[in-house]
């Protein structure tokens, strides 16, 4: 079988990351690209040479070009403006905007068949933004962020109770923001409801501090996190390469379900050959609901800010 083409735009913190971890996991050829002079060449230089020590399968490259990246299978967009402290997902708005932009822009080009997942921020809206300038089907554009949210979330679960990661099926859904909606009542420890396990007020604590996981990463850093956001993103990619149809919080489109109205939102999928292949839809109590029509309000305002934007 032919090997894989996955290609990695922008070679910042994030993006160098996820090629590092998508080498590592073997998922083919690695073209990671960036519009700085030598740096996406040095990251996949170096990224390459610990090929060296552990026998990669697949070849890492860096580029400025995108004829380097045709015929990609998969395209993770990493390339943005992160925050720094004091900002908001929500600041970086018009910047990545127009760079989403132009990046889509290049991957329908070069890249038609490809599936994209979106990894700037702010999340839901930057994945609407290569949705709409790609124009590819909604089953091929996915955005990075339940991954993330639900392995902080599965996380502090797994610390609270001294038990593995690995046991925690932690389920999310909304925006990615403060405003996103962890779901106790469908989380579980090897089959147990979580709700019977952590005491309440340990768990609103979790919740909170897995809404809040981002801006406690930047606080202490002075820049965003990287390790685990490309870990989530690769682990997409890989679901979608080895057909897995595992089941995720990604940020896909939402029409009908769960009565979104035309949104990119985070919600339970299952990610294969297909990309997004189905949606799971949960039976959603009162105030889950609540909270999931206020994350989509939110992610529906931005939207409005990128359509004036793509359309100016
Ligand atoms: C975070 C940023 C990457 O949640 O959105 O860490």
């Amino acid at each position: 079988m032919a090997r894989k083409k996955i290609t990695v735009v922008g070679a910042g913190n994030v993006g160098a990351t996820t090629a590092q971890i998508a080498a590592m996991r073997n998922l083919g050829d690695i073209v990671l690209l960036d519009i700085v002079q030598g740096l996406a060449e040095g990251k996949a230089l170096d990224i390459s040479q610990a090929g060296g020590v552990y026998a990669f399968e697949g070849s890492v490259t860096g580029t400025m070009n995108w004829q380097t990246a045709a015929g990609s299978d998969i395209v993770i967009v990493t390339s943005g403006i992160p925050r720094k402290p004091g900002m908001s997902r929500d600041d970086l708005v018009e910047k990545n905007t127009e760079i989403v932009k132009s990046v889509s822009q290049s991957i329908a080009k070069f890249c038609p068949e490809a599936f994209v997942i979106v990894v700037c921020n702010p999340l839901d809206a930057m994945v609407y933004a290569a949705a709409k300038t790609t124009c590819f089907p909604h089953s091929r554009i996915l955005g990075m962020a339940g991954a993330l949210d639900a392995a902080r979330y599965a996380l502090f679960i797994a610390n609270e109770l001294g038990v593995s990661v690995a046991d925690v099926r932690a389920v999310l859904m909304g925006g990615h923001g403060d405003d996103m909606v962890p779901l106790p009542r469908y989380t579980s420890v090897a089959g147990i409801p979580v709700v019977e396990l952590v005491e309440k007020e340990a768990l609103e604590r979790i919740i909170e501090r897995t809404r809040k996981g981002g801006i406690e990463i930047v606080t202490l850093l002075g820049y965003s996190a990287y390790y685990a956001p490309a870990a989530g993103a690769v682990r997409m990619a890989e679901a979608i390469l080895l057909d897995s149809k595992a089941r995720m919080s990604c940020c896909a489109w939402c029409d009908r379900e769960y009565g979104v109205g035309g949104a990119f939102v985070g919600v339970p999928v299952i990610l294969g050959a297909g990309g997004v292949e189905r949606i799971i839809e949960l039976d959603l109590n009162e105030q889950e609901r609540a909270a999931l029509t206020e994350s989509v309000g939110h992610v529906k305002q931005l939207m409005v800010k990128v359509d004036a934007i793509l359309a100016s």
